[in-house]
């Protein structure tokens, strides 16, 4: 195994060299301290075309790195998009997918924005189950975690000038992981950022592209140098209202009442986000999307963040130059934990499958 690989793997019991040959070393996985970061598995899925040829089903093959040209427009250009969904092991003993659907759509969008070959959903759905299927194993024990699904879309093929690539890449790789920010259901401390923004109108920020990620990396660094999970972003017009927590969508609750910040382009549409809106619907709640105020949210009863990583994290504080605002007292409020227990019920099939989100991987 590469060294670069061995250092983000997860702890495991035994040598890791032999998982890139294909061993079953998910047995040596410590179940009970996973955290949110890569142990390589077994198999990943791949499929390659030239840009005018139609999408093709690809192969699994083993886990590794590929071979990609030096002009390939994803390394040059950033053409190139990714998704984040999981797979879990149910309450039922089975192993279910949630809302891979959506995953499939949002890429879509995407691929148009970044101008790829949008690959069709069927294509999509069916890869993702033939390499959850193929890494079953690796799905963490019920409770203990999920597996990470990250299918990547990208132009491999070489181009010099700004234009899209003339081959495409669709490939999934999968891996075990934990809770995205430490203590999972522990409130988080999040400051609002003062000199970045993430997306401004008319840019990439509505779209799951690659290249929105890298800039947030100095300023989430700076503030977790501080003491802070992560970064509040504000919008690039006003910079006073709200838009997204680094990778996750922001909600707060006053007096029993949902505000997420609207959909206008510039904040991802989370799949967890539209989840979240109709099951508090359901349970009798208000949920507004609108312009979130920083100052408004500040003073509400509660806050979280959540998305596939996130799931759903409770906010304990949000920092904002010289003021910082707590909610509670330091514990999730009690809508954000009954919306928490809502949610992961639906994906552990503790509770009813209200909305049809559930999708069982077909038996092999
Ligand atoms: N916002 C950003 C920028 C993200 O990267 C993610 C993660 O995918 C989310 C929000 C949450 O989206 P989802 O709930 O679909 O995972
Ligand atoms: C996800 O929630 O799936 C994400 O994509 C977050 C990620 C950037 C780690």
């Amino acid at each position: 195994m590469p060294d670069h690989q061995r250092r983000a793997s997860q702890p495991l019991k035994a040598n890791p060299t032999s998982l890139a040959s294909g061993n079953n070393m998910s047995e040596s996985v410590d179940w009970d301290s996973l955290t949110f970061s890569l142990t390589p598995t077994d198999t990943m899925y791949i499929t390659t075309i030239r840009a005018d040829e139609p999408w093709m089903p690809g192969q699994l093959q083993p886990y590794g790195d590929i071979p990609m040209s030096p002009a390939a427009g994803v390394l040059n250009y950033g053409q190139g998009l990714f998704e984040g969904m999981k797979a879990y092991t149910t309450s039922k003993g089975r192993i279910v997918c949630f809302r891979p659907e959506e995953n499939a759509r949002r890429m879509q969008r995407g691929a148009d924005r970044l101008k790829m070959p949008p690959v069709p959903e069927s294509i999509f759905v069916d890869a993702v189950e033939q390499v959850v299927n193929a890494n079953r194993h690796w799905v963490p024990p019920t409770g203990k975690g999920a597996l990470y699904i990250r299918p990547l879309l990208m132009g491999s093929g070489p181009v010099l000038g700004v234009a899209p690539a003339p081959s495409y890449t669709f490939l999934i790789y999968v891996t075990p992981v934990g809770p995205y920010f430490k203590g999972g259901m522990t409130a988080i401390d999040l400051l609002i950022s003062d000199h970045h923004h993430r997306a401004a109108p008319g840019g990439s920020g509505g779209v799951k592209a690659i290249g929105n990620y890298a800039p947030g990396m100095k300023p989430s660094k700076e503030a977790k140098a501080l003491g802070f999970a992560e970064v509040i972003y504000l919008d690039a017009e006003t910079h006073t209202c709200i838009e997204e927590v680094g990778a996750a969508n922001f909600f707060c609750i006053k007096d029993g009442t949902l505000y997420t910040p609207e959909l206008t382009g510039t904040i991802l549409p989370g799949i967890t986000r539209d989840s979240i809106i109709q099951m508090a619907r359901h349970l009798g709640h208000d949920v507004v999307e609108g312009k979130v105020e920083a100052t408004f949210a500040m003073e509400a009863d509660e806050a979280f963040c959540c998305g596939t990583a996130a799931v759903i994290s409770p906010i304990g504080s949000i920092t904002l130059g010289e003021t910082k605002s707590t909610y509670g007292d330091g514990q999730p409020g009690p809508i954000t934990t009954k919306l928490y227990d809502a949610l992961t019920g639906v994906q552990n099939e503790t509770a009813e499958d209200t909305f049809g989100w559930i999708h069982p991987l077909p038996s092999l």
